[in-house]
């Protein structure tokens, strides 16, 4: 399958201009299928993912209906059914597809959504040369890279769905991470300010920066290791009610779950899927994949509790070196994603981006292995509901 010649620079650097971080982040997706064969960009194994193909073309209707229809009156679209396909779920953008059917869509062919890529980065490179700084084109790169990581934790979803288990990428392999000699770091009681105020890129939903005081809290150095995690699997957790939030043990009792996702016991040897196939277990590296109502499970377990999303940022901002802050797994917050103080969101079809998602959404904070370079910060929220199991998603503790 073709790929851009475009160069491959995998972080958004600032004094780049946006014509060049417009091309390397275009071109990170796209080196991110490499491995790819043309059956595997189409399929969708659950109504949470996406198949490749949909990636692909759907962060280029972003540019093409934020920027290019609004920026450039003589752009014609490449195909103007492409909206209905692509659209995610911007109401005032228009109509749009059913999400949970995009793994049925065989047309366009995948060869017609790389030309559909080509043709938006010819225009948009066109404007790129006349435009010096535009907030909603830096607002499609984060944007795409958002989806960059999409792309990766859906793959994961759709090969471990496919009975023959395949590999995505051999390369992508991980070792356990550093460790300080300390357990634990205090952060004392007090006032103290977060959310965004700096002069780079945020979303809107890390604004406005406000104060909150907190109570005097520990935060785990390190994230719960598969070690740990087997420790609470093998001692029966999920066979132990008064571990479970109710919500959560009806799903482990119907579905009989006794383990993460992507775990499987072969005769008394622990397995995992990765991006390299099925693998023996590794037991140093940080739980994966684990749901909010299983990180509140092993909390509870293990006699402590999640940390609540300013004191994850106050030890963050506080305890900088702490492992695995970024870059390893997201990592649960028992706070609800709701706006801040003074919130709100932008107008038009933008303001659907983050505002209208405030609701039975608990935040993580940090970024995964699959999060591309660069994209995260400290005020980043991620936010998803209490079940999902197939993003990178892990456990740091707090306690008093
Ligand atoms: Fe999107």
């Amino acid at each position: 399958m073709s790929v851009s010649a475009l160069p491959i620079v995998k972080d958004l650097k600032r004094e780049e201009s946006l014509a060049r971080q417009y091309k390397a982040v275009r071109a990170h997706t796209e080196s991110l299928c490499e491995t790819l064969e043309t059956e595997d960009y189409v399929v969708s194994s659950m109504p949470d993912v996406s198949p490749t193909k949909w990636h692909l073309a759907h962060t280029s209707w972003f540019f093409e209906t934020f920027v290019l229809t609004e920026r450039d009156s003589s752009y014609v679209p490449l195909n103007d059914r492409y909206a209905f396909l692509f659209n995610s779920y911007y109401v005032q953008a228009g109509e749009r597809h059913c999400r949970a059917q995009r793994g049925l869509v065989t047309r366009p062919t995948v060869e017609e959504v790389y030309e559909y890529r080509r043709y938006v980065d010819q225009h948009m490179l066109a404007l790129l040369e006349k435009v010096g700084h535009d907030p909603v084109i830096t607002l499609g790169l984060h944007h795409e890279q958002q989806h960059q990581e999409l792309l990766l934790t859906d793959i994961k979803h759709v090969m471990w769905t496919n009975p023959l288990r395949p590999a995505f990428d051999a390369r992508r392999v991980e070792s356990a991470s550093r460790r300080l000699d300390d357990e634990w770091s205090e952060v004392p009681e007090g006032i103290h300010r977060i959310g965004f105020d700096g002069d780079g890129f945020a979303f809107d939903n890390e604004r406005p920066p406000h104060r909150v005081f907190v109570d005097r809290f520990r935060i785990a150095n390190h994230l719960v290791t598969n070690r740990q995690y087997l420790n609470f699997v093998e001692d029966g957790g999920y066979r132990k009610p008064e571990l479970w939030l109710a919500a959560g043990w009806a799903i482990v009792k119907d579905e009989q779950r006794r383990a993460p996702i992507y775990w499987e016991k072969n005769e008394s040897r622990w397995e995992e899927f990765t991006f390299a196939g099925m693998s023996e277990l590794d037991p140093d590296i940080p739980v994966r994949h684990v749901s909010y109502f299983e990180a509140d499970a092993y909390a509870r377990w293990a006699g402590h509790r999640l940390p609540t999303e300013p004191e994850w940022e106050i030890a963050a901002r506080t305890f900088p070196e702490i492992p695995d802050l970024y870059g390893s797994r997201w990592q649960w917050t028992q706070s609800a994603y709701v706006a801040y103080p003074g919130y709100s969101p932008p107008s038009g079809a933008i303001g659907e981006y983050n505002g209208k998602w405030m609701s039975d959404q608990w935040v993580l904070r940090g970024s995964s292995v699959a999060t591309p370079p660069g994209h995260a910060r400290v005020t980043y929220r991620n936010f998803f509901p209490s079940d999902t199991r197939w993003q990178f998603t892990g456990i740091r503790l707090a306690s008093q």
